[in-house]
């Protein structure tokens, strides 16, 4: 996967890729892009957004030179997908986290404080994602909320892809939450690790999980 991201604080990235699930990834199943608007700014002194029209607190990411950091990288709008991070977006849920998983190539675009001028999401985006009901004071975590998620379900991210994935939200829990996990010591204080995980009976483990996944789940 080509996957680009379009921010103003690409350095913000650094401590992401430096760790798995990313640094598994990079350079074999993840070609990872980090743009600064900044460098493509046909304006003077590489300025980036504006005060918005009407009046009204902070700054908007400007259009022309959202247009102009595509144009560079991609001689005009690319043909894959191009996603805003944005409040206003689609939430994101491991549903779409898998489909974004799926794009061969894919751009992110995130701006800091008020965000996008309006016509960046409509002429050149195909869609925006939001990552939850609250507001961020930029989109660079959110981009990288999403490239973490993503990175995790490309070949070879958790060293485990021959076995299905059975985590929260997948399709192996019917899209509910994981069972509880445990590791040594088996008892610490008195706290009791089930004492069917340590039967080494599976099929009972198996049905044990299922039950907690269920439990767990408002479904
Ligand atoms: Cl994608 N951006 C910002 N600024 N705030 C958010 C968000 C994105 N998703 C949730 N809150």
């Amino acid at each position: 996967m080509q996957l680009d991201v379009f921010t103003l604080v690409p350095h913000a990235f650094a401590w992401l890729t430096e760790q798995r699930p990313l640094a598994a990834v990079l350079g074999d199943e993840l070609e990872l892009r980090l743009l600064n608007y900044r460098d493509f700014s046909p304006l003077r002194g590489g300025q980036i957004d504006d005060e918005p029209y009407g009046g009204g607190a902070g700054m908007v990411l400007r259009v022309d030179v959202a247009a102009a950091a595509l144009d560079a990288v991609y001689d005009g709008v690319p043909d894959h997908r191009v996603v805003a991070l944005t409040p206003q977006g689609r939430p994101l849920d491991q549903r779409a986290v898998e489909e974004l998983a799926g794009e061969e190539r894919l751009t992110l675009l995130s701006a800091r404080y008020e965000g996008f001028d309006e016509r960046i999401l409509v002429h050149l985006c195909s869609d925006a994602i939001s990552i939850g009901p609250y507001v961020l004071s930029g989109g660079e975590l959110a981009a990288m909320v999403v490239v973490d998620a993503v990175a995790r379900l490309l070949p070879g991210a958790t060293g485990s892809e021959e076995s299905p994935r059975v985590e929260s939200f997948s399709a192996e829990l019917g899209g509910r939450l994981e069972y509880p996990h445990y590791t040594r010591p088996a008892s610490f204080r008195g706290w009791r690790v089930p004492d069917v995980l340590l039967s080494g009976h599976h099929a009972r483990i198996d049905e044990w999980r299922r039950d907690q996944s269920h439990l767990r789940s408002a479904s």
